[in-house]
């Protein structure tokens, strides 16, 4: 499909850099349009592991250029870094990398904000990556914000950076008892980073728009997952941007009626890193078996991430508000050893039963997941390279979540390396 975005459909880090990676080779444009480096994609190719946080998952194909879109949030030094980061490793970022001017930046009160708020909020934080998103979002709604295109009138960066730092500082020292930062120190920092940054800034909507015209093709590379999203997600506890497909024409200026297809992207089972109902949560050693032999540590964080059995009721959801007509499904390998494996497909609560993702968190948080139990399959998938060749019960376990979520299964991964893939 010519322009198709790919979506999480679960709480992140479903192995959407993988698959971006995997599919980037078709496509002439890999495009981020929301999020930041709250992100973290993984790509494996032999035994060299890129984490990806901010620029997007084709980088590691020469001839893909690369797009950070004005949805997403951008902090200036972390990109930086991370373009540093992929050119000691031998790649090349130079014109393959694009970045909006009109993409909001994380500055350093953000990021303080993003602390001092989790830490006032104690037991009821959200377990947010402390990477200053929610602030920055809030500001680019609040008519506050600073844009990458701001970097290059300095006069009025400065005057905007004072306005905006007197209040922040208020806010740090009054409400929450952080120490207040220097208008000027961050206004040095940030002009450096615009002269670095300068061959990189361009209008990408513009770009985006001639690339359609032209025949182009462009892939959309989500972040976070759709249960994450400000609309759709879990709220209170999501991030701040829409990470469904839906956040495609806000976050990049490509015409809604452009994008072709949504390939939703779901773990074989369930993960979630921060807090927040879970209904399938495992907190038992099954749970912990999966984090182990899922490697289920956050990439950006390093938290260990928890755990659960596969969630049908929210990823039917999810692939609902997504159009999702297939999906990849990844570390299917992990449930390998598994006996029986369980698939949620109902909630129930003080007896009622929901068949449909409730918004209400207190029903999320207290509903007790209604199983079916399909039996295990207990040999190695991972260096299988053909449908036909997978055993009979994972076959079973695949038919089953197809028919549960009325979506057709095009990918089936099973292990983090880059060959490691079956395409259906
Ligand atoms: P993303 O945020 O959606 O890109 O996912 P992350 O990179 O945060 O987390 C996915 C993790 O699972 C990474 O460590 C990947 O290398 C790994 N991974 C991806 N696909 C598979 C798979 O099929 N099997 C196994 N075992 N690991 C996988
Ligand atoms: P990728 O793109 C998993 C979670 C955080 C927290 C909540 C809010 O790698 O899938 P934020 O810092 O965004 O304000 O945190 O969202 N979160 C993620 N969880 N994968 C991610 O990204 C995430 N990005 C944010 O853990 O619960
Ligand atoms: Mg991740």
């Amino acid at each position: 499909m010519p322009n198709t975005c790919v979506v999480g459909v679960q709480w992140g880090d479903e192995g959407k850099g993988k698959i971006v990676d995997l599919l980037a080779e078709d496509y002439d444009f890999v495009v981020r349009y929301q999020g930041g480096c709250n992100a973290g994609h993984t790509v494996v190719i032999g035994d060299e592991e890129f984490i990806l946080h901010l620029v997007p998952s084709g980088v590691l194909h020469p001839g893909v250029v690369c797009v950070i879109g004005n949805g997403v949030v951008v902090d200036p030094v972390v990109l930086l870094e991370e373009i540093e980061a992929l050119k000691k490793r031998g790649l090349a970022v130079g014109d393959n990398l694009k970045v909006s001017d009109r993409a909001h930046m994380v500055l350093p009160y953000h990021k303080m904000l993003d602390a001092a708020s989790e830490r006032k909020k104690g037991d009821k934080k959200i377990g947010s990556t402390l990477r200053g998103i929610a602030p920055c979002y809030a500001d680019k709604m609040a008519r506050m914000g600073i844009r990458i295109t701001d970097l290059y009138s300095p006069d009025s960066l400065r005057e905007r950076l004072e306005e905006n730092i007197e209040e922040k500082n208020r806010l740090l020292s009054e409400i929450y008892d952080a120490e207040p930062l220097n208008a000027n120190d961050i206004y040095e920092t940030y002009i450096e980073c615009a002269e670095k940054l300068r061959p990189f800034v361009t209008d990408t909507i513009l770009l985006i728009n001639e690339a359609v015209r032209a025949g182009k093709s462009l892939l959309f590379e989500g972040a976070q997952g759709s249960l994450l999203d400000v609309d759709f997600g879990t709220y209170n506890y999501i991030t701040s941007s829409n990470a469904t497909a839906s956040g495609v024409s806000t976050g990049s200026g490509l015409p809604p009626m452009k994008l072709d297809g949504v390939l939703g992207v779901a773990k074989a089972y369930t993960t979630r890193v921060g807090e927040g109902p879970f209904p399938t949560e495992l907190s038992d050693e099954i749970g912990e078996r999966l984090r182990e032999r899922g490697r289920e540590y956050g990439a950006t964080t390093g938290r260990p991430r928890r755990t659960g059995w596969f969630d049908a009721v929210a990823c039917r959801f999810t692939t609902m508000i997504n159009g999702c007509e297939t999906i990849a499904l990844t570390k299917l390998d992990v449930l390998d050893m598994e006996p029986n494996i369980k698939i949620c497909v109902a909630y129930e609560k003080d007896g009622e039963s929901f068949e449909n993702f409730p918004a209400s968190l207190e029903v999320l948080s207290n509903a007790k997941p209604v199983y079916e139990e399909l039996p295990g399959w207990q040999e190695k998938t991972s260096g299988t390279t053909k449908f036909q060749e997978l055993p009979q019960k994972a076959k079973d376990y695949l038919d089953f979540l197809k028919k549960a979520l009325d979506t057709e299964i095009s990918f089936i991964s099973i292990g983090r390396e880059r060959n490691q893939v079956i395409r259906l």
